[in-house]
């Protein structure tokens, strides 16, 4: 990074969201100390302000605005501090922000992120006319960024997320993301190749390759993300891969094969979001499986890749779920067993298809199926980790725990987290014996090495 460059002040920003928000904030936070700026340890007394905000759910979206409401005061003590706002709902929202709040300095959308400078110039100008304040056109800015230019975050702990696609070409009906984030648009593989090569050179032990529908990847000369795990598994120094998120309609055989083929550099962990167990909602959500055709996959998985553990994501309360709907996606968990699971209550998006479904389920009767829901797969997965107990497993130093300061964190590759007793070094591997479990981590101590 060119140090010569003139201290222009300093920046905060807020992330929420998605792994494609936090690493947008790494490409933006590049963009800002590129043009000069220094990171502020907090937003009181930055000189800019970014929230990239998230608008997956109506409360991720409403949050902007309360919070917004409270950098207010901040820009009341600090006329002169520039407040933007990123990410998705700058996209939906675009110039309307300026009139929900007039002292927002400038929006972009999450495609633009190299234009962030070019805006804050105009602000800084003293422009006013709000349209050459927003840019919210579909760019290739965030997938072209210069790699060697992100500040990224998870470097110290040995891991990097490299973007492989932008945008989602699906139309599920509850979803808001082709409308934020545009069509789908890729990065050639060779890009992405020399981008994981230098990571690996700086000491990065696991990458984790991002996209909306990550496994929609396919450059022009038509490498697709089967291939890509292929060559990646290749590098030297790269001991894990990931990626995410991946739809079920497009988990191919041919995809299948070369993860098993790859090795166990890729790691044994899939975040496969199904939504709904039941096919008819599913067919409501314009999902383009079934419930029996994602069992399929799940078994195809279970059979090449042994061991293998699952993630998904789960919407209750969609407005055709019946009674009957939500007890099969209830036996659809005890079926598949997933070892994690992010589960919502449905909330209607502007724009979105369903937005106009009559909504048969009332706000209590989501909450209570959310809370059943909850309750069922916290049962799973505290039987699935009871299994973990007296193996030993590999993780990769995150850090001290958040739960418990006298232990450290990290992650096996199946994504379990660890907290373990031991010293290690940040950013390595290092073998844990598991002693014990809850729904949520593994508890152990690290194995020393025989003096
Ligand atoms: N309402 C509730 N949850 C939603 N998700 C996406 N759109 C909505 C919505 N309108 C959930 C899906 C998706 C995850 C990222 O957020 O489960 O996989």
């Amino acid at each position: 990074m060119d140090r010569s460059v003139h201290n222009k002040g300093t920046y905060h920003i807020e992330t929420w969201g998605c792994q494609m928000n936090v690493h947008d904030s790494e490409k933006l936070s590049g963009s800002m100390e590129r043009e000069g700026y220094l990171r502020a340890a907090g937003p009181d007394g930055a000189d800019v302000v970014l929230l990239n905000t998230c608008s997956i759910r109506e409360k991720a979206s409403e949050k902007v605005f309360s919070e917004l409401g409270r950098l207010r005061k901040l820009k009341d003590r600090n006329p002169d501090m520039i407040l933007g706002v990123c990410g998705c709902v700058g996209q939906q929202e675009g110039a309307e922000i300026f009139r929900r709040a007039p002292f927002v300095d400038l929006v972009i959308g999450p495609r633009s992120t190299a234009s962030l400078p070019a805006l804050m110039e105009r602000v800084r100008q003293g422009e006013t006319d709000v349209s050459l304040r927003v840019d919210t056109e579909y760019r290739r800015d965030s997938i072209d960024f210069p790699y060697d230019q992100i500040r990224r975050e998870g470097e110290a702990a040995g891991k990097a997320f490299v973007t492989v696609i932008e945008g989602c070409n699906h139309r599920c009906t509850f979803c808001i993301v082709p409308r934020t984030r545009g069509k789908e648009v890729c990065r050639g593989m060779d890009d992405i190749l020399a981008e994981v090569g230098q990571l690996a050179d700086r000491g990065v032990l696991e990458v984790e390759f991002l996209g909306q529908t990550v496994n929609a990847y396919r450059d022009d000369r038509g490498n697709g993300l089967a291939e890509l795990l292929v060559a990646t598994s290749r590098i030297d120094g790269i001991e894990r891969i990931r990626f995410t998120t991946s739809h079920p309609a497009q988990m191919t055989e041919r995809l299948m094969d070369a993860m098993a083929e790859a090795g166990p550099r890729v790691v044994p962990f899939l975040h496969l979001p199904v939504q709904s167990g039941s096919s008819s909602v599913l067919k409501d959500m314009r999902r383009g499986y079934d419930r029996g055709t994602y069992l399929a996959k799940v078994a195809a998985l279970r059979e090449r890749i042994p061991g293998i553990c699952l993630g998904t994501d789960i919407i209750v309360g969609f407005p055709t779920e019946s009674d009957v709907d939500f007890r099969e996606t209830l036996s659809l968990m005890e079926e598949v067993r997933f070892h994690s699971c992010y589960s919502f209550t449905y909330s209607p998006r502007p724009g979105t298809a369903s937005e106009a479904f009559h909504d048969g389920v009332g706000p209590e009767e989501k909450q209570a199926r959310l809370h059943e829901l909850q309750l069922v797969q916290k049962g799973i997965q505290e039987r699935l980790h009871a299994s973990w107990v007296g193996r030993t497993v590999e993780v990769l130093v995150e850090g001290a725990s958040k739960s418990d300061a006298s232990r450290m964190t990290g992650r096996t590759p199946e994504s379990r987290i660890v907290n373990f007793t031991g010293n290690a070094v940040i950013g390595r591997m290092a073998p844990i014996l598991v002693e014990s479990s809850s729904a949520y981590a593994l508890l152990g101590r690290k194995i020393e090495p025989e003096a």
